[in-house]
């Protein structure tokens, strides 16, 4: 197992380009299903997670050309299976997307539970309440999800909780489903937009996705041979936006969509930060003292959970006091052990962290209990005096493509080794 090694106190300073959105290339890859027929995805972010989804995809029959490092096309004719239950199932929870997608190809699916990072419990009754709408019969046997129906009807479905997969997967599902589905209280999120686009291309009918209310007319068939680009990582760009302010650096952070950061600018506005937007580019640089802010992550547009735990680390540099409620996930402060053993003063109190600001953080050996708490204590690194020994890698690996070349290039003293070479 690797580790990082971070010596902080370095100001970022410099560009960073952001690569496709991991959320989004893990429900366009599974849509491709949808099609019998070749497509080309670009902006394809070269993470551990794709490389995951694609092996599951391709043990189903499809198959994969690279064309460049981001751009691969995906030949779906041979597709003959809709069982996904290979052990890699687990190992993210992007899988969950093979359900909708094989129950639209085949009528039929049998999906090992997702995995992904533990946030608490993270339940897929949402998903499954949509699948039954549309009627399929849904069992759980052995650790599988089976579905299957004669025939998929448009229904209108209700979402009891504002869920980004519930949404993706009931899309999926219903694109080629007889007559109409209605979502209600769907998630708003870029990357389902992305991911309606995508399915648009192919010649679905979807119209209001990015709004509360999604409609979708079922289509017979699907044509292939189109190009689609993945939307730029919002949390990768808040990522580097939060640790550009927080080592009091000057970074341009480059290949974003300014709409989609809004809540996060909002707030590092409000601290103090200095924000310059531009069409596809965000700089970030500080001047003055950070103020405190209180923080509730929420559904987009609200501030986004998986840039909470980086986010805490910029609040330990502001004046005063500072709050975080976690408004999604019900076990998300879990990484906040690790920041203590760096110094940092922050009580958990039920879904709330209260934060400690001006903290002087120490270099520690810690390690990334899931992929964004593995953000944040990097961040912490490139804060802290001294160095930071950081082990469980393989989580950054999940959802950042070229994170400690990205960083070394705007200047961290960052290096990888290998954990018994040190
Ligand atoms: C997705 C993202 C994850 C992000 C999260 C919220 C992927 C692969 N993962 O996760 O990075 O942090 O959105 O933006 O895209 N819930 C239910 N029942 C359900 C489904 C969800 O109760 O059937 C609850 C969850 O426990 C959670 C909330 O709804 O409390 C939101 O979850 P959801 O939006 O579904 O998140 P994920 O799709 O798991």
């Amino acid at each position: 197992m690797d580790k990082l090694i971070i010596r902080g106190q370095k100001r970022l300073k410099g560009e960073v380009t952001i690569s496709g959105a991991k959320n989004a290339a893990l429900g366009v890859l599974p849509a491709a299903l949808l099609l019998s027929d070749v497509c080309t995805i670009e902006n394809v972010p070269d993470i551990l997670d794709i490389s995951i989804l694609r092996g599951i995809m391709e043990s189903l029959g499809a198959q994969f050309e690279n064309i460049d490092r981001n751009t691969i096309r995906i030949d779906t004719r041979k597709v003959n299976s809709y069982m996904a239950t290979t052990p890699d199932m687990h190992k993210l929870r992007g899988s969950y997307y093979l359900m909708g997608a094989l129950l639209g190809r085949f009528k039929r699916a049998v999906v090992t539970f997702p995995g992904g990072c533990n946030l608490g419990v993270r339940p897929i009754d949402q998903h499954i309440k949509g699948f039954e709408a549309l009627g399929a019969k849904v069992e759980i046997e052995h650790g599988h999800i089976k579905l299957s129906a004669n025939k998929l009807t448009g229904a209108s479905i209700y979402l009891d909780v504002v869920s980004v997969g519930a949404t993706i997967n009931i899309m999926l599902a219903a694109v080629k489903a007889e007559g109409l589905t209605t979502i209600e209280n769907a998630a708003k999120e870029p990357h389902i937009v992305d991911i309606a686009n995508f399915l648009n291309a192919m010649g679905a009918d979807i119209k209001g996705a990015g709004t509360d209310i999604i409609r979708i007319r079922g289509v017979k068939s699907l044509k292939g041979n189109i190009v689609h680009n993945i939307i730029p990582d919002q949390i990768e760009a808040g990522t580097f936006m939060i640790a550009a302010a927080a080592t009091r650096g000057d970074v341009l952070v480059k290949n974003v969509i300014p709409k989609h950061m809004e809540s996060l600018t909002a707030k590092l506005i409000e601290m103090n930060v200095r924000v310059e937007e531009f069409d596809d580019s965000i700089r970030i640089y500080v001047k003055e003292r950070l103020s405190k802010v209180n923080i509730k992550t929420l559904p987009y547009p609200g501030f986004p959970t998986d840039l909470q735990p980086p986010a805490a680390i910029l609040l330990l540099q502001a004046e005063g006091i500072s709050t975080i409620t976690e408004g999604i996930f019900e076990n998300r402060f879990q990484y906040i052990e690790e920041l203590k053993r760096m110094g940092a003063n922050i009580r958990v109190e039920g879904r709330m962290a209260v934060i400690e600001g001006r903290c002087k953080l120490s270099g520690a050996p810690i390690k990334a209990l899931d992929l964004r708490a593995g953000a944040a204590c990097v961040i912490a690194a490139l804060v802290a005096d001294g160095e930071t020994e950081l082990t469980n890698v393989h989580y950054l690996d999940r959802g950042y493509e070229n994170f400690v070349e990205k960083l070394g290039k705007l200047g961290a003293d960052i290096k990888r080794v290998e954990n018994n070479k040190c």
